[in-house]
């Protein structure tokens, strides 16, 4: 046999799989995710969400019994969006600061049925506005009105609070609004509820299949909601750390970055940037394409949908948020 005379096989370590689980240095385990769940009014069967296969609007009631399913496979978290009919919705959404809507009575249901489950909920405007956009619009409208915008997000967020929320996620990109949402959490008594931010929220056309899923952009009339005014250049690394670390300043306890897959540079910096722990958001675009190519037949689903969430958890997240999380959760048992 002619063998070469190497020092270092690298393969020595990949013999056989007793050696690959020895030398493995990430590992995914349902207890860093996090499903989202969508809700809707009404008594209504789940409505399916065209764009994102067995993803489903739930009633209240519904919500809170699949809460239960997905804590019994040991994830700890959700994060609860909602769908609110189209009468709802004002220029200002006002129904926001109605203690009785719809995302207030479903952290309500779903602590009460499964109180140990950590609940998550957004503190934006877009499933209350007319238009779509997360906060309310200057006097001419031409553009997303960041102060005003604020003082009706730090009311949300203490109406999240009061519902039973353990982190409210200001998903708004507006500034200044973590500092604010602290000090009006803290002055309504809600010391301990958390603030998990959108530090790194960037304006991803991977964000379609959820503005279909809540409603938001048949709200606005529109094929595609313009939030470059607030969100970040897909093309800025710098500046998302920057807008990041002043989340940190202003007292967030998790920061996040959203979309994941496609901003892995993003989360490895940030890990690298902040001592905070940091999550990622695998949105509804990353989901969307995985079960498509599955469909086509070019894609293993399984197999997918795990490495993409490894390949997160490896860039540095420590918590991810993902349609998938429940099947993951399942699949490992
Ligand atoms: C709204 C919000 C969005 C998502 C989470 N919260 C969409 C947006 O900013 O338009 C996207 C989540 C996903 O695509 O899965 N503030």
């Amino acid at each position: 046999m002619n063998s070469l005379l190497l020092t270092r096989r690298s393969r020595r370590n990949r013999r056989n799989q007793k050696i690959r689980d020895l030398i493995e240095e990430t590992v995914l385990r349902a207890e860093d995710l996090i499903q989202p769940l969508f809700v809707v009014d009404g008594r209504g069967a789940p409505e399916p969400v065209e764009s994102m296969p067995d993803v489903f609007r739930y009633s209240v009631n519904d919500l809170a019994k699949r809460c239960e399913e997905v804590a019994a496979v040991g994830i700890p978290a959700v994060a609860v969006f909602p769908k609110l009919d189209s009468e709802l919705k004002d220029p200002t959404g006002s129904h926001a600061l109605d203690e009785d809507a719809l995302l207030y009575r479903a952290i309500r249901a779903v602590k009460q049925a499964v109180p140990e489950l950590l609940v998550i909920t957004d503190v934006a405007l877009d499933p209350y506005t007319s238009h779509g956009h997360d906060g309310v619009l200057t006097d001419d409208g031409a553009s997303v009105d960041n102060d005003e915008s604020v003082a009706l997000l730090a009311r949300l967020a203490v109406l999240e609070a009061a519902a039973g929320a353990d982190w409210v996620a200001p998903s708004d990109m507006m500034d200044g609004r973590v500092g604010v949402i602290r000090e009006e959490l803290d002055r309504a008594g809600f010391i301990d509820t958390g603030i998990l931010a959108y530090s790194a929220k960037f304006a991803s056309a991977y964000y379609g299949p959820f503005r279909e899923a809540v409603g938001s952009l048949q709200a606005a009339g529109t094929a595609h909601l313009d939030k470059r005014s607030y969100q970040l250049n897909p093309a800025n690394r710098r500046e998302a750390i920057l807008d990041a670390l002043l989340d940190e300043d202003e007292g967030a306890d998790v920061m996040m970055v959203k979309p994941a897959g496609p901003y892995l540079d993003v989360i490895r910096e940030l890990r690298e940037q902040t001592l905070l722990p940091v999550a990622a958001y695998q949105v509804s675009g990353e989901y969307a394409q995985i079960h498509a190519a599955a469909r086509l037949g070019w894609l293993d689903l399984q197999k997918t949908r795990d490495e993409s969430l490894l390949a997160i958890k490896r860039a540095g997240a420590d918590m991810i948020l993902s349609y998938f999380a429940e099947a993951v959760a399942r699949d490992s048992q």
